[in-house]
């Protein structure tokens, strides 16, 4: 399939890089260029404007950050709507696939909006990080019309180790927000069992080991324990990305009527990080937070 991609990112990247693997034909647009260019060597070319995807692509995704990015790079001047409308009828654009993670709300407003220009809107966050995009293992949970969703399915079968229908538009974000309640509140808990196990003297980097199989075992603890012990890692995140999925989170809980005591919690570590300087930190950051020191790695 032909495809467009706006946000080669942390983890828009090895996605396209999974794609261009796959046999499909890839055109990339970033905000800063010279991370689209940058797969050119892989086999992909660069539009200079998100409407400049929309001569080839049947289906454009979409991995920028936040929904004001989503708003600017699908409905802005230079948008995907806007190159659809003004090739009047010869865009062959059918689909966007939303792989960021961004408000049910907003994204059932974008696909209301996209379906005004006969383009299908398919919410399709993702789990699993920096290393499942490269491992080509994310879970994708998905929101949208059952046949778009069935289109685009096999496609994004290139990175995901599976891809879940959970409803209309929206219900993939929804869903999001279900696991970055489990993924926040446990990366909060590892740091705080890291402190700990620090400030008792016992070696916190071995908890990895000490844990393994027990019921506290999980790809994050086997992930973030290293990350809190040592300094020095390779980034796979901001800590403000954490904490733009928690306010999320906490809207839907007020508009729901959801009691999330836990989540509000980790909310308030977060702003705490942010009011320290933190709001750029890896999202190991957590440890920084409780002021537990880490060796150099
Ligand atoms: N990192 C993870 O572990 C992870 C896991 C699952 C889901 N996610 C979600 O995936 C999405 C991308 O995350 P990431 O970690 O890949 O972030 P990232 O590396 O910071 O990439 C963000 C991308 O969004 C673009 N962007 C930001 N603001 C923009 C704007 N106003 N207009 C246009 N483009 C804009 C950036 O362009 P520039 O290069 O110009 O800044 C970049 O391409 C987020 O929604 C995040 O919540 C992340």
């Amino acid at each position: 399939m032909e495809i467009g991609f706006c946000g080669p990112g942390l983890m828009g990247a090895p996605m396209i890089r999974h794609l261009l693997g796959a046999g499909h034909a890839v055109q990339v647009w970033n905000r800063t260029r010279a991370k689209a260019e940058a797969l050119v060597p892989d086999g992909a070319t660069v539009a200079s404007t998100p409407a400049g995807l929309v001569g080839r692509a049947e289906a454009i995704f979409l991995c920028v950050l936040d929904a004001a990015a989503v708003e600017e790079v699908v409905f802005g001047a230079n948008g995907i709507v806007a190159g659809v409308l003004g090739a009047n009828g010869n865009s062959p654009v059918r689909w966007i696939v939303d792989h960021g993670s961004i408000p049910p709300s907003a994204t059932r407003a974008f696909a209301a909006r996209a379906a005004e220009a006969n383009i299908g809107w398919i919410d399709a966050p993702v789990s699993g990080g920096v290393a499942g995009a490269i491992a080509g293992t994310l879970a994708v949970m998905a929101g949208g019309d059952a046949a778009d969703v069935a289109a685009v399915t096999p496609v994004i079968g290139a990175y995901a180790a599976r891809v879940t229908h959970m409803g209309a538009a929206g219900a993939g974000q929804t869903t999001k927000l279900c696991n970055q309640a489990i993924v926040t509140s446990t990366v909060a808990a590892i740091a705080e069992a890291v402190s700990l196990a620090q400030r008792s003297g016992i070696d916190a980097a071995r908890l990895t080991q000490a844990l393994a199989g027990g019921w506290a075992d999980s790809v994050l603890l086997q992930t973030f324990v290293p990350r809190m012990t040592q300094s020095g890692q390779p980034p796979i995140g901001a800590l403000s990305t954490f904490q733009k999925d928690v306010d999320t989170i906490a809207a839907a809980a007020y508009e729901t009527g959801t009691p999330m005591p836990v989540s509000g919690t980790v909310q308030q570590l977060l702003r705490l990080g942010a009011a320290m300087g933190l709001a750029d930190a890896d999202l190991s950051g957590f440890i920084d937070v409780l002021h537990t020191p880490r060796k150099k790695g």
